[in-house]
């Protein structure tokens, strides 16, 4: 048995990939508060322009996409993905969907394997809880693998932020920290296990 102290933590950098176009999203700002609240060692970059990323065409699938490219490297390239999702309708939005269809492709999908955490943010009262279901739901199809638990549910989200999208929420922020945490925990377990990589 190794001793406790011969494990060196290693950073982790995570990719974090709004689910709104919105300029204003709440989403966005729930990213920026999760920036914040990482511990040391986390590298957070956003990849955040899914309005370039094509609708999906399978005809399309073969034909040079740079704006593809770019979003298919940052998730290759980076140790974690992070979520943030709205509600719209009971789901998660058709851009979201539309960039997990094209990263579930491929030769091999970036997908396969990541480590990957969910949260969200809305106006509404039940704080993404149906959006982010549907979105676990479909990534369990791309063999990502999602962190079960803690959650984050940010309901009433306009009552969280301030007017310059600063996170004013003392229990989200503590629910943030536990979730970031949780992540880091989630990454390291998993990169002790590379060879359960299993396609079908
Ligand atoms: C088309 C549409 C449908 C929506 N449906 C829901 C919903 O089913 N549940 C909910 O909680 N909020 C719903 N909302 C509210 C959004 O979750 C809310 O506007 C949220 O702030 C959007 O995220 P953003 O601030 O990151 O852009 C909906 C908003 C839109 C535009």
């Amino acid at each position: 048995v190794e001793p406790a102290e011969s494990f060196t933590p290693v950073a982790k950098r995570i990719l974090c990939l709004p689910g709104s176009l919105r300029r204003h999203s709440w989403n966005r700002a729930l990213l920026r508060a999760a920036s914040s609240a990482a511990p040391a060692g986390f590298e957070l970059t956003t990849y955040d322009d899914l309005a370039a990323v094509p609708m999906f065409d399978q005809d399309r699938e073969d034909l040079p996409t740079p704006s593809l490219d770019q979003l298919r490297s940052a998730v290759a390239e980076a140790d974690g993905l992070l979520i943030s999702t709205p509600e719209y309708n009971h789901s998660f939005p058709g851009v979201l969907k539309n960039a997990v269809d094209w990263l579930s492709r491929g030769p091999h999908s970036t997908l396969i394997a990541k480590p990957v955490a969910i949260m969200g943010a809305t106006t509404g009262t039940w704080g993404t809880r149906l959006a982010q279901a549907a979105l676990r739901q479909v990534l369990t199809a791309t063999e990502a693998r999602v962190l079960p638990s803690p959650t984050v549910f940010v309901a009433h989200a306009e009552k969280s932020f301030d007017a310059d999208g600063r996170l004013c929420d003392p229990q989200v922020a503590a629910a943030l920290s536990r979730f970031m945490i949780a992540f880091g925990d989630w990454i390291s377990h998993w990169s002790r296990l590379p060879g359960l990589v299993v396609q079908g």
